[in-house]
């Protein structure tokens, strides 16, 4: 079986990506550090814990597994984080790619699936936004990944690296059958959010501004299923082998959806009510980010099957009551 290290393979998108990898036929060995990530995730190979600016341990793993192929998801992504500590960014999202990449060259791995973001692009100058569009992030996090993809580029071009890029919009939703899903401490993303909400484990959703140049005056965002991007990766991995190549893609739908929406649909799907607060824009908020994706169609061959909001909230939904139940279990079980 072919094996692919994943770095950050024990957390949201990663350890989507390894199911996908294995029913695939592929072996995803799951090298993360934790930091973030959840060993309860890492269910589809082996894992090996371990730290990314870790090159004597990179190479072990390297020698160890002799994999075809990287796909390298760890990296930190709080936005509003990366603007209060810049130095945690560059230091994992940076070095850590840099350690990563010189790792593979001594290894003589030369293919890579590096995860990039809409968050390169800054505020978009047309929407939808094609790959072409200028890259002027406006945060540190979007510069640490506009920094990754320029150093697999050069690897790329210099050593016969083949590296495709992807460029994520909105990842939202969970694996449906509920092996896996979002948990991230602390959580910042809208979906889950307005669902805490829904349940009553928080008392509303806060609103980031409905004064933007957007239909109802809230931000518009391309929500994409976990599976969706999930199934990308692997497309990509199944279209690697040309040395030399950098190819940056689009991931989203190329359907746009207001927070406002969301809050709606989330109503409809779940039954519950939602209280909603309104407060100022939060800093760095862009009024739309939503993909042109007709690159990755043909590209890849592939195309968002999942991404529905029904079946991105849904999915969410169901995701949570699971955790809940196990922690009501855990809290059963603590006072007995
Ligand atoms: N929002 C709220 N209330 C909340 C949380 C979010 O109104 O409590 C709004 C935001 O202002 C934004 C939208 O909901 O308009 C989506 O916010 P998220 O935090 O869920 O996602 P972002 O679009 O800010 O962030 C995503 C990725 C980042 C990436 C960024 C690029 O999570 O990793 O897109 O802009 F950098």
């Amino acid at each position: 079986m072919k094996r692919v290290i994943v770095t950050g393979g024990a957390g949201f998108i990663g350890a989507h990506a390894c199911k996908a990898l294995r029913a695939a036929g592929f072996e995803p060995v799951v090298y993360d550090n934790l930091v973030y990530g959840h060993r309860s995730a890492v269910q589809w190979g082996p894992f090996e814990q371990g730290d990314i600016l870790d090159e004597a341990r990179l190479a072990a793993v390297f020698a160890q597994y002799q994999p075809v192929a990287v796909m390298h998801f760890a990296a930190f992504a709080y936005v509003g984080e990366s603007v209060t500590d810049p130095e945690k960014y560059y230091r994992n999202n940076v070095e850590g790619t840099a350690s990563l990449l010189r790792a593979m060259r001594q290894a003589d791995v030369r293919q890579l699936i590096f995860s990039s973001s809409c968050a390169t692009y800054g505020m978009a100058e047309t929407i939808p936004i094609l790959e072409t569009q200028r890259q002027t992030p406006i945060n540190p996090y979007g510069r640490t990944k506009l920094i990754g993809e320029q150093i697999a580029r050069d690897y790329a071009q210099a050593y016969g690296f083949d590296c495709i890029a992807l460029r994520y919009f909105n990842a939202a939703g969970s694996d449906a059958a509920g092996e896996i899903g979002e948990d991230h401490d602390p959580e910042t993303h809208l979906i889950p959010l307005v669902l805490q909400a829904a349940a009553g484990m928080r008392p509303n959703i806060t609103v980031f501004g409905d004064d933007y140049d957007t239909p109802d005056g809230t931000c518009i965002r391309d929500y994409l299923h976990v599976t969706d991007l999930a199934d990308a990766h692997v497309a990509a991995l199944q279209k690697l082998g040309l040395p030399g190549r950098f190819l940056a893609l689009n991931l989203g739908t190329g359907a746009g959806t207001s927070v406002r929406e969301i809050i709606d649909a989330a109503k409809r799907v779940t039954g519950c009510d939602i209280p909603v607060t309104m407060a100022a824009r939060r800093e760095g908020d862009p009024a739309a980010l939503v993909a042109d994706p007709s690159a990755a169609h043909a590209a890849l061959g592939w195309a968002a099957r999942y991404s529905d909001l029904d079946t991105i909230l849904g999915t969410a939904w169901d995701w949570l009551q699971f955790k809940r139940q196990g922690t009501l279990k855990q809290d059963a079980r603590l006072r007995a």
